[in-house]
């Protein structure tokens, strides 16, 4: 292929390396996409490829081995490496051709300060976040941890330490869960591109690259995620994915991996946008604070606190789980915008994590003012658009007592309702088209989303597309 003609998408999407990419709908507004219901069977999962030997026997055991998983629903991604020097996005190399051995030189100057995972791992405890998902090798090839296999790693460059295992403790000493992210693709490797048409190349490169997750698997203890990314140049046969899960399970037997080495995996890895896989299959979001994955100074795109809560519901809604990345700077400090995002996010989830934590997928489509959780019977409508006063008060009964939210198409019957924040009763009325919360405070009780909890007589169901062919238009223009 001819990589100077290549754009970063292209390149991922036509070495199949990230499932995503196979969607149509990426959006750079990723809350207006999310609004959408989550799609029973996703492109995402339709271009996954046939499971295989290796997956079928990991399927006994994955319930019990994503149990805690799919409890923790929010965790946060980070990317840190020698592209963080730049400060120019995680793909500058590639983007702006950089020689490689300019690009080398980065490595004697890459000095963070001590354990400043310590301060990601409080960040992501006090956002509510529950895993963790660190870089420990990206496409640069260089690796933030002590291997044998190459000297083009932390211990021997400018860090002169092991960055992982700073890492590892640091998540493991807030209770959180400890995920490696680590790329297959590499452009540092003199092997990992002509190791396409060169059979020796090829041998060379794959054992290098098993060698390396091994350690991976071997030195830090118990892993809990093993999150592959970009596959290219290679097939799944070329790298012999089978046999690296089949590696990675023998060392880590409750670990659970994702779909970028392009087997199935135990997830799916839909990519700066939110959509469900099928039913059944388990998912997870993986997404920026800003619009880069590694950090980026000029990247002033942030995401507001308003956007991820809402996202993260989203995921939550469609049964999946949402990974949020922070581009920590050179030395490893959380840049501060990312910072006062995490901590917004922590402050709602420590009032309303009931609504995300261990919820259940839904039949449940959002609608401009609400989105929805649910748990049982249990529906926690989400009002990220609170009414307060509108003047239609004054005229339509509809709006009576004033301040109302308004669901249509919810099914079915509802018991009670109470705002969580405060605990208060509210009052309803129910019919076959809308189900009405009323004389609500007129400023919102909770930001950036006040959560109701609506109990019901059966399992929550909300689509107001179902109940406007129901709806009696022969009136239409008649009103008195
Ligand atoms: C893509 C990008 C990469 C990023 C990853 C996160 O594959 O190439 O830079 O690490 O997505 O999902």
């Amino acid at each position: 292929m001819d990589w100077s003609e290549s754009t970063r998408r292209s390149f991922l999407k036509q070495f199949g390396a990230a499932g995503a990419l196979a969607l149509t709908a990426a959006s750079a507004a990723p809350h207006a996409e999310g609004l959408a219901l989550p799609q029973a069977s996703g492109g995402q999962t339709a271009a996954q490829p046939e499971p295989t030997p290796a997956d079928l026997k990991q399927t006994a055991t994955r319930e019990a081995r994503m149990a805690w998983w799919h409890e923790a629903k929010f965790g946060m991604f980070i990317h840190w490496g020698l592209y963080s020097v730049i400060g120019q996005h995680e793909w500058a190399k590639e983007q702006e051709g950089v020689p490689l051995l300019q690009y080398e030189l980065l490595a004697k100057h890459f000095h963070p300060k001590p354990n400043a995972a310590r301060d990601w791992a409080r960040a992501a405890k006090r956002a509510g976040q529950k895993y963790m998902v660190m870089t420990t090798k990206h496409h640069e090839g260089f690796c933030n941890f002590d291997t044998k296999l190459t000297d083009y790693n932390a211990a021997k460059q400018g860090p002169g330490r092991d960055l992982v295992r700073e890492y590892v403790e640091a998540a493991r000493a807030e209770g959180l869960r400890v995920g490696f992210y680590y790329s297959l693709m590499d452009w540092h490797h003199p092997d990992g591109a002509i190791c396409k048409t060169d059979e020796a190349a090829r041998r060379r490169f794959v054992d290098y690259t098993h060698g390396l997750i091994r350690e991976l698997m071997t030195n830090y203890g118990k892993i809990d995620i093993l999150w592959y990314d970009v596959a290219w140049p290679l097939n799944a046969e070329q790298w012999e994915s089978e046999r690296m899960n089949e590696m990675v399970f023998s060392l880590q037997p409750d670990i659970i991996v994702n779909n970028r080495n392009l087997l199935p995996g135990d997830f799916s890895t839909p990519e700066q946008h939110i959509q469900a896989a099928e039913e059944g299959r388990a998912w997870e979001t993986c997404m920026t604070l800003n619009d880069s994955w590694g950090f980026n100074r000029g990247d002033k795109n942030w995401k507001s606190p308003w956007t991820i809560v809402d996202n993260l519901i989203t995921c939550a809604r469609g049964g999946g789980n949402y990974l949020l990345n922070i581009g920590p700077e050179p030395d490893g400090s959380v840049p501060p915008a990312s910072q006062e995002v995490l901590e917004a996010v922590g402050k709602w989830l420590d009032g309303n994590g009931k609504t995300i934590y261990g919820t259940e997928r839904g039949s449940l489509v959002a609608d401009a003012s609400c989105n929805y959780t649910r748990r049982g019977n249990t529906l926690y409508v989400h009002v990220r658009c609170w009414p307060g006063h509108t003047p239609a008060a004054e005229w339509l009964d509809f709006y009576k007592p004033e301040v109302v939210v308004a669901i249509g198409g919810l099914k079915p019957k509802v018991l009670s309702a109470r705002l969580l924040k405060t605990g208060q009763k509210v009052e309803f009325t129910q019919d076959e088209f809308t189900f009405r919360l009323t004389g609500l405070p007129m400023v919102a009780p909770d930001e950036p989303a006040s959560v109701i909890e609506v109990e019901c007589d059966g399992e929550p169901i909300v689509n107001h597309a179902e109940m406007r062919p129901l709806w009696p238009r022969n009136k239409v223009g008649i009103s008195e």
